[in-house]
């Protein structure tokens, strides 16, 4: 028996080639805010620092949620019939009408970016901050690169007790992580990505928390 195997690049392709622009990719991820059950979505553009801040006010993703929702290619967890729990609704929101239904929208972010820090908490844990933050580094750049199956793209990924934490220390960490797991790749990324990915790694390192 044989099974299929899922290229890196079929991830670019269905998310950076496939979305228009810009403004697409945004209205993606204001499209999940409002499946999330958010009241606010705001986004900041921070030009000097070439950081795009995007953040909502719905009910977030426990660390499991992040795994098998948003790590998850072509999730169905807004598709009726589901094996996932569905979206649970805040009691102070009425209903909404999910506009996710392909599992694939959020991969629009790497139209914005080559890098995304993706934070999230899961909103009962508002009143209780201690109660945890995931957050997770993507290097989109890397679906890009030919040959690689997405066994190859390592995901950092760390649980952390408040947002707070998320500082210059965790950024390197996460970005060192993915760095070794990048070198072990060796002659399979050919030089101009290599190059590309090294100085796009280096631009990590500020501290979140400012
Ligand atoms: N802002 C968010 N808050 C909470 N969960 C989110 C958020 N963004 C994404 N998710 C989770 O990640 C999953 C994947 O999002 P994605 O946009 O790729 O797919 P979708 O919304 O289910 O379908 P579509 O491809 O049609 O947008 C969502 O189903 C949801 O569970
Ligand atoms: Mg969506």
């Amino acid at each position: 028996m044989v099974t299929f195997r899922t290229s890196a690049r079929s991830v670019d392709m269905l998310g950076r080639q496939q979305i228009a622009g810009i403004p697409t990719a945004v209205s993606e991820i204001f499209k999940n805010a409002y499946d999330a059950y958010a009241v606010n979505v705001r986004g900041d553009y921070f030009p000097d620092r070439r950081v795009l801040l995007i953040r909502d006010d719905g009910i977030g993703m426990s660390r499991t949620d992040f795994e098998t929702r948003w790590l998850t290619v072509g999730t169905d967890s807004k598709a009726y019939g589901s094996v996932l729990p569905k979206i649970p609704r805040p009691r102070s929101i009425a209903e909404r009408r999910q506009m996710g239904e392909k599992g694939i929208g959020r991969l629009a972010i790497a139209t914005l970016a080559p890098q995304l820090l993706a934070i999230s908490r899961p909103l009962r844990n508002v009143d209780t901050p201690d109660d945890g933050v995931v957050v997770a580094l993507i290097q989109w750049s890397l679906f890009e690169v030919p040959g690689l199956t997405l066994e190859d793209v390592s995901v950092p990924i760390r649980d952390l007790k408040r947002v707070e934490d998320i500082d210059n220390n965790v950024l390197s960490s996460m970005r060192q992580e993915f760095s070794q797991a990048f070198e072990r790749l060796g002659q399979r990324v050919p030089d101009a990505y290599r190059d590309r990915i090294a100085g796009e790694l280096q631009s990590l390192d500020f501290d979140p928390r400012t």
